[in-house]
């Protein structure tokens, strides 16, 4: 019997459900026009003329705003150009939560570029020559995107973001073979960068804004538009009810991502039902267990990282009245929670080292307590709510994780 076949009960509300998950890109990308044109305004130059000149472009806005789905969109658009004298424009994408180093992040380039790099006995000066010989001998560009660039400004290899940003000079090469676009929610980075690089990007920053109810409105009506589900299941009440809860206009957060995943979760519900329409209940549901942290941030987390989150996500819910617990509290809850799925507990530093990652990935807050009787700890908390749906999507990750063996 072949998959898909029609023994599958079709969805009456889904047309395609793929064109709601978060690997999609989308065609059309509304109220995000003037980005885009300025993003080709940018790499013109680079595109007509490859070589020409060095493009480093930032991407900056808070969650959910588009920069990822423009500068995807952006690089679909682009791979696999032809310019002048038969070079070949190529396209790649970095999210430094899954790439967190130089070496994984010029590895990822590497790949995309159809070229295997070893896994070790390389220095990063070493990768940068590969690289580009591999794009001078075939006549390649390489337009790359940075993903979560925050993490990596926040890591002892902040260094790595320094050595892109230069990167001709590095390989001392007069063609710029390789031109960025660095994705960021804030700029603190930026002062920890060399002054003249400082100048250079700030005049290359793209701005994202939060988005109002209407503009939220018109992505949800494009993304039916585009297929994802029927024009007939939905109505302007529905739409215009996610608008209101997730409008930056009205107190909302104005992140597009929540607004589709309402939709998405709103019409599970109404399928749930055996309905072909999504009711306003259906999206008051949808809001009531929308998972606090983004699903891609939580989908990149390593299997010990997870293990941790739930460990805290318990401590603070058994702990109704405190918002952060000490380290060392959580640690033992920790070691509870791998016993439970039966995984090793990771030593002490390693359990450090998972702290300060999601910490940097802005997931989790850590600092220093006062100084007290019992002397200086880190105090560990959390402010997404609820809870128990985050509990719940660790623990079917986590299973996942396990089963496919992953660590
Ligand atoms: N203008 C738009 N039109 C259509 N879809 C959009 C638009 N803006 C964002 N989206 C969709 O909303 C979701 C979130 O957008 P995206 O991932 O680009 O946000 P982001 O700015 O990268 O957020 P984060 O900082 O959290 O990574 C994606 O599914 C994306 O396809
Ligand atoms: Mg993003």
């Amino acid at each position: 019997m072949s998959y898909g076949g029609s023994w599958l009960p079709s969805s009456k509300i889904f047309r395609d459900e793929s064109k709601l998950q978060i690997d999609y890109v989308p065609r059309n990308l509304p109220h995000r026009e003037e980005q885009i044109r300025r993003l080709r305004d940018y790499f013109r130059p680079f595109l007509m003329n490859p070589g020409s000149i060095f493009v480093r472009v930032i991407l900056l806005g808070g969650v959910g705003t588009g920069k990822t789905a423009v500068a995807r969109r952006f690089g679909e658009d682009i791979d696999g150009l032809r310019a002048r004298g038969g070079a070949v424009i190529r396209f790649s994408y970095v999210n430094c939560h899954a790439h967190r180093t130089l070496f994984s992040i010029m590895q990822k380039m590497g790949r995309d570029l159809g070229l295997s790099i070893p896994r070790r006995g390389f220095s990063r000066e070493e990768l940068m020559h590969l690289l580009w010989n591999h794009l001078r001998s075939s006549n390649e560009y390489l337009v790359a995107a940075i993903d979560e660039a925050d993490y990596l400004a926040r890591t002892r290899d902040g260094e790595a973001l320094y050595d892109l940003t230069r990167i001709s000079e590095v390989v001392g090469d007069k063609l710029h073979r390789a031109g960025f676009i660095f994705i960021f929610r804030d700029l603190s980075f930026l002062v920890t960068l060399d002054r003249s690089i400082q100048s250079t990007l700030q005049h290359n920053i793209i701005k994202f804004h939060p988005y109002t109810a209407s503009q939220l409105v018109d992505i949800l009506w494009m993304r039916v538009e585009e297929g994802a589900v029927y024009e007939s299941a939905v109505d302007d009440t529905v739409m215009e009810m996610i608008g209101e809860l997730v409008g930056y206009d009205k107190g909302g957060p104005g992140d597009a991502r929540l607004a589709l995943e309402l939709l998405y979760r709103a019409g599970k519900y109404a399928e749930e039902e055996g309905r072909d329409v999504i009711l306003p209940e259906d999206v008051r549901k949808a809001y009531s267990d929308v998972v606090p942290i983004p699903r891609d941030v939580l989908a990149n987390l390593r299997l010990g990282e997870k293990l941790l989150l739930l460990a805290l996500t318990r401590l603070l819910q058994r702990k109704k009245f405190v918002s952060k617990v000490p380290m060392g509290l959580l640690e033992l809850e920790y070691n509870e929670v791998c016993e439970e799925f039966g995984v090793k507990p990771r030593r002490h530093t390693t359990v450090w080292e998972y702290v300060r990652n999601l910490h940097r990935m802005g997931v989790i807050s850590a600092e220093k307590s006062r100084r007290g009787q019992r002397g200086r700890t880190t105090l560990v908390g959390l402010s997404a709510v609820p809870l128990q749906t985050l509990e719940r999507e660790l623990i079917k990750m986590i299973k996942e994780d396990i089963r496919r063996g992953l660590s």
